[in-house]
């Protein structure tokens, strides 16, 4: 490889555009100092890597959860409805998810990517509905220009069904992964139930939407970019699903889009960050909102992120809440089920807010 990693067209990259997989992380490992094409971002749509300004608390609440089902539910609740009417973020302390399970989690997600290429790749699978996928960018066939991204996909629930799919190596990835999936359902489905008595929904609501509903866990691996300025480790998106909980290491890249502005997530340690998803948005007929946000890359640290993702059942329809709509309160959203939102992924180019524009109604 020595003498091409000056050029802007390194072999890497070109090969991925044939369709071999290399991969963000093995360029970085190869020494690579410009971005090959296809990760170069039109001038119109780069990151501007001036100073952006940290999110305030207000805007991204830290909320204390311990109170759920104690004497402040109700208080807890209320800030938790707040929180995703305002601001569509939120952070949870005080989750009762042990430290150690966090920091293996962590541990063992970075452990995979330092596996060699060769065993990687084994993972490797174009099939967006595979429950084992190991990628670079979003959808490598479709995407215009990759972003600096790899990742590791995981289906989690029932973990039964799944966990002797996932990887093998590091020797403890399953068992650390398994324990990690269980605990963020737990934590998801108290979430689920504090959201849905914020609407004013009865609890039927919360079974609806996470019995037999998807839970997927995404490793995000987004190694030092030797020019971070021209790419993304994750272009501007809104997430698809009902909520994303995402635990995130020390290094930071998380922005979060608030009065058209780009405001950076300071991580806080051993939080996790809560999303609302599109799904929800529509479900409260737009009062919860789907942010958008994205990822940049740093020329000096790797970045690792977990992000669980917690969707509706494949088969089932969702459409703003009966409860929530009259006279005065229209819907503002067509019904959607997930197969429409995997059709619009794997068929059209990325495109932020896609799912939601084209589910709004006038
Ligand atoms: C995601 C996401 C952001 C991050 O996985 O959907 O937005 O900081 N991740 O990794
Ligand atoms: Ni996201």
């Amino acid at each position: 490889m020595a003498g091409v990693s000056c050029k802007r067209d390194f072999e890497g990259g070109e090969d991925a555009e044939k369709g071999d997989f290399v991969g963000v992380k093995h360029m970085t490992d190869v020494g690579l100092q410009r971005l090959p094409t296809k990760y170069v971002l039109p001038v119109t749509e780069r990151p501007i890597l001036k100073p952006v300004a940290v999110i305030q608390e207000r805007h991204l609440p830290v909320i204390d959860i311990s109170g759920l089902g104690g004497e402040r539910h109700s208080e807890v609740v209320a800030a938790i409805g707040q929180a995703c009417q305002e601001a569509g973020f939120f952070q949870v302390v005080n989750h009762g998810v042990p430290v150690s399970m966090i920091r293996d989690i962590m541990r063992v997600a970075s452990e995979f990517f330092e596996l060699p290429l060769e065993e990687r790749k084994t993972y490797m699978s174009d099939d967006m509905t595979k429950p084992v996928r190991y990628g670079t960018s979003f959808n490598r066939l479709k995407d215009q220009v990759f972003c600096w991204r790899d990742f590791l996909k995981l289906y989690c629930h029932p973990t039964q069904k799944w966990v002797h799919l996932w990887p093998s190596n590091p020797p403890d990835y399953r068992k650390v992964a398994l324990d990690y999936s269980e605990e963020m359902r737990s934590m998801a489905e108290r979430l689920m139930s504090a959201i849905i008595e914020s609407l004013g929904l009865p609890q039927t609501y919360v079974e609806k939407i996470c019995k037999d509903g998807s839970q997927v866990m995404v490793v995000n691996f987004y190694p030092a970019c030797p020019e971070p300025e021209l790419t993304f480790g994750m272009p501007p998106h809104t997430d698809y699903g009902c909520m994303t909980i995402l635990q995130q290491d020390s290094v930071g890249g998380l922005q979060v889009l608030r009065n058209g502005e780009w405001e950076a997530v300071h991580p806080v340690p051993d939080s996790f960050i809560i999303n609302i998803g599109d799904h929800l948005e529509v479900l409260s007929n737009g009062k919860y909102k789907s942010i958008m946000h994205r990822a940049v890359v740093n020329s000096e640290r790797s970045r690792v992120s977990v992000a669980t993702l917690l969707s509706m059942p494949f088969e089932s329809n969702i459409g703003p809440a009966p409860e929530l709509i009259d006279e005065d309160h229209p819907p503002h959203y067509r019904e959607t089920n997930f197969s429409h939102f995997i059709d619009l992924i794997s068929t059209k180019t990325f495109k932020a807010r896609a799912l939601l524009d084209s589910l709004k109604l006038a």
